[in-house]
């Protein structure tokens, strides 16, 4: 009774989720025992378009699984060892992935590339094995450098779906909100702010000057606020101080993106928010994949909006996000491509 009230509450507070249409969908979560796995399953056992939960992980999953599985929502839980991969992925339409190691102080996301490259890599090639047609949801960083390692893998398997591929950067909108608001006074469903280009640093790029309270924001206050955007998660791996990274607000992102993700499979028209997909923006400048606002929808992604017009300011942050992103994207490439 509490959960049920509680995941009511959690809707109608947050409008972390809604749900207009019938069908119902299977989600698998790998790396569901880790610190954005466990909350993260926790928020999809509590969306009501998610029909069947299938938490993986190498580590621990079947505990959460269990302790999931007692949420008064109607979804089936089901919790698979190490391995047990290919059963957890058995017709799956969602696959959510946050396996990976998360940074420490010090350490930028680039620098996790060497341990969750091949987690990622080999996550990919069992989707592409038994549930090819599954629409994947990246959250493992460095997500720029990560989404391009899965479209690799599927493509090398014959099996690549660019409209079923994304990266997870609903956590830059989420603190773009969270943050224009609070210098605005003002609630943060005023403050959506379109953030484009990819995950990491200088990658992110806010566009204020297209909402009416970022426009506003200007000078060092302006400076200030796309340096947090932009490095707000380091805010979180020194507080926690060797303990990791964002897990508890990520979880609420992924969380999020699913639910609009699952939204748009159903049908529901006009569910559009940034995501990380091979796109047509920049291709001419090398760079295949890129964050805009995406349309989602029965296929995956719908169509792709163009950035609209920028201000000067955005146009110099677009300018040292392309070639570092481009970077990103080619290593990425060149780690399947040398495996
Ligand atoms: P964590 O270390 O708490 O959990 C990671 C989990 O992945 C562990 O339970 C581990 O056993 C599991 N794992 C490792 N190898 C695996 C494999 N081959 N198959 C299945 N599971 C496997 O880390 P945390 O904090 O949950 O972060 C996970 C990832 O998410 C990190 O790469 C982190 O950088 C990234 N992240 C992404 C964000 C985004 O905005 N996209 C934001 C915050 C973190």
């Amino acid at each position: 009774m509490f959960a049920r009230s509680a995941a009511r509450a959690l809707s109608s507070q947050t409008r972390l989720f809604s749900s207009s249409a019938a069908r119902h969908t299977k989600v698998a979560v790998l790396g569901a025992g880790g610190g954005i796995g466990q909350p993260l399953s926790l928020l999809l056992k509590t969306d009501p378009l998610v029909s069947s939960l299938a938490l993986y992980d190498i580590r621990g999953a079947p505990g959460v699984a269990a302790d999931v599985s007692h949420v008064d929502t109607p979804s089936e839980v089901n919790g698979y060892a190490a391995d047990k991969l290919d059963e957890a992925l058995e017709g799956v339409q969602v696959v959510v992935i946050p396996a990976g190691v998360p940074r420490k102080p010090g350490m930028t996301r680039d620098d996790l590339f060497n341990t969750n490259a091949s987690i990622v890599r080999d996550l990919a090639s069992a989707i592409g094995r038994v549930s090819p047609k599954a629409h994947i949801l990246v959250i493992s960083n460095p997500v720029n450098s990560t989404v391009p390692i899965v479209a690799s893998t599927l493509a090398k398997a014959g099996v690549y779906d660019p409209k079923h591929l994304f990266g997870v950067t609903t956590l830059d909108v989420v603190r773009a909100a969270r943050f224009t608001a609070s210098l605005a006074g003002t609630h943060p469903d005023n403050a959506n702010i379109t953030v484009v280009g990819g995950h990491s640093g200088a990658t992110i790029v806010p566009l204020l000057s297209q909402s009416i309270h970022g426009k506003a924001i200007k000078g060092e206050t302006y400076e200030k606020l796309v340096h947090r955007i932009q490095f707000g998660g380091d805010e979180v791996v020194k507080a926690k101080d060797g303990a990791g990274s964002a897990t508890l607000s990520m979880a609420y992102a992924g969380a999020k993106f699913t639910n609009a993700l699952l939204r748009g499979l159903n049908g529901e028209k006009g569910v559009i928010t940034p995501t990380f997909v091979e796109s047509p923006l920049y291709k001419d400048h090398g760079i295949d994949f890129f964050s805009s606002n995406v349309e989602l929808g029965v296929n995956g992604v719908e169509k792709i909006f163009p950035l609209g017009e920028l201000s000067p300011e955005e146009h110099k942050l677009l300018e040292a996000c392309l070639p570092e992103l481009k970077k990103n994207i080619e290593k990425g490439r060149a780690f399947v491509e040398g495996s």
